[in-house]
């Protein structure tokens, strides 16, 4: 695996291979199996496969949150070279960003629904370095988890908006065997907060397996109350909406999501099931 760390020598590379097809998937790091599932789907799909690992400022609302967050990076390359990813790209934040960036990009209330309402400015943040990172790398193919739904329909929204020339696939969850969502957050759950934590799963399978349209509110109560139930677990939201608009889901919906976001201990968590 060849390493980058300045915008220059990576595009030098790449443009020495113009004719091979190129899938990246951009990560903060601490690697999981969920990541190494982007890599795996980009290299059966394409010539080379390029892996992002930077911690990126400007999508944390929290300083704390920013300074904690793991960044095992010999751990990653290992992990990376076993997966046969060919080049990562770990810039410095210097690298990425002037000090006073303000721009920003109004892509409508897709970015200010759910995670939005809970952590303002958090997509702008993300557009910010998606923008940049594809702008260096210009891939053809975009992986992203599932398993940050909303984010995936924000960088879509910003790919069409700006009529960028990526395709962008959607790669499943990965979860542990008894249904944990995987999350480079879960290395700050101590033993007893992992187990409560499965309530996040199994209450969107309940959710799942109980879906009703017409209830769907009522649904929304019911799933509030089971987490809040769980010792420890603090829900945030849990919402059933349309898997396009991320508005309420209706009859009309080709597609349906129940998402939910919750604190378990001092850890937030994200997960959501695909109902339809
Ligand atoms: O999903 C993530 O890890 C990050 O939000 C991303 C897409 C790498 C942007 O920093």
């Amino acid at each position: 695996m060849k390493t980058f760390k300045t915008r220059q020598a990576i595009r030098k590379y790449l443009n020495e291979h113009p004719q091979l097809s190129v899938g990246f998937a951009p990560t903060m790091g601490a690697l999981h199996n969920g990541h190494l599932s982007l890599i795996k789907r980009s290299k059966s799909e394409n010539d080379i496969t390029v892996c992002s690992i930077f911690v990126n400022p400007t999508q944390f609302n929290d300083p704390a949150d920013l300074e904690k967050y793991p960044r095992p990076i010999e751990a990653d390359m290992a992990k990376l070279e076993s997966a046969g990813c060919d080049i990562l790209f770990a810039p410095e934040v210097s690298e990425m960003y002037d000090d006073n960036e303000q721009w920003h990009l109004d892509i409508g209330p897709v970015e200010h629904l759910l995670e939005g309402e809970f952590r303002p400015g958090h997509y702008q943040g993300v557009m910010q370095i998606v923008f940049k990172l594809l702008d260096v790398v210009k891939p053809h193919n975009l992986y992203m988890g599932q398993k940050d739904y909303q984010q995936f329909l924000v960088v879509q929204r910003m790919v069409e908006l700006l009529n960028l020339q990526v395709d962008m696939v959607m790669c499943p969850i990965e979860r542990e065997a008894d249904g944990l969502a995987m999350s480079s957050r879960n290395v700050h759950l101590s033993d007893t907060e992992r187990k409560r934590a499965l309530v996040l799963s199994k209450t969107l399978n309940y959710i799942k397996d109980h879906f009703d349209v017409s209830r769907e509110a009522e649904l929304e109560e019911q799933a509030m109350e089971m987490l809040a139930a769980e010792e420890g677990v603090e829900p945030e939201y849990f919402r059933i909406v349309d898997g396009k608009t991320l508005y309420p889901a209706t009859p009309a919906s080709t597609s349906v999501v129940a998402l939910t976001a919750a604190k378990v201990g001092k850890t937030r968590l994200i997960d959501n099931v695909l109902i339809y």
